[in-house]
């Protein structure tokens, strides 16, 4: 028996003076977007802003539906967005941010799980590395170096192949 242990590091920075300035732009954009989501049901507000290798950026809000389960996250309808439009498109960093008029706004949350999941796929398939900045409307703002740190033991697609 052995007994394996899982972690990761991260870097949290103090508010989003300390990010250089592509990343406090990205940053940035990612909490003024979060307007543009369609939230009426949850008040919950999330957007994520992605730059590419390629220097462009490409937005995604979550979109709810009365349907709950018909609602998409932030994420996920960037994701979509992304790859609907550029057949090459490797992510370089995704900023999220959200807001939200019931509860307080002012620290990092990190994506949910099936949105992890999609994140990876999207890693594999583009073989490239996705940096998340996570941050609230104001305060700290964390920085993890690969989407696939947020999901150990994750299901991949090499996963469904013979080895
Ligand atoms: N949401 C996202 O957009 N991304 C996440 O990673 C977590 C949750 C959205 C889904 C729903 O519209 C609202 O936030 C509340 O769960």
């Amino acid at each position: 028996m052995e007994i394996q242990k899982v972690d990761f590091f991260y870097i949290v920075h103090t508010d989003i003076a300390s990010l250089s300035d592509e990343d406090r732009n990205l940053m940035l954009k990612a909490r003024s977007s979060t307007f543009n989501a369609y939230a009426p049901y949850s008040d919950f507000y999330v957007s994520a802003v992605a730059k590419l290798r390629d220097g462009s950026c490409f937005y995604g809000t979550n979109q709810e539906n009365a349907s709950f389960p018909a609602g998409l996250c932030a994420e996920r309808v960037l994701l979509a967005t992304i790859s609907s439009s550029q057949t090459i498109a490797e992510i370089d960093t995704i900023a999220i941010s959200y807001a939200s008029n019931k509860v307080s706004d002012d620290y990092p949350l990190a994506p949910c799980g099936v949105c992890r999941q999609s994140l990876i796929e999207y890693e594999s398939r583009f073989n490239c590395q996705i940096r998340l900045l996570l941050s609230g409307q104001t305060g700290q703002v964390y920085e993890i170096k690969s989407a696939s740190y947020l999901l150990p033991f994750a299901f991949r697609p090499n996963n469904l192949l013979q080895h």
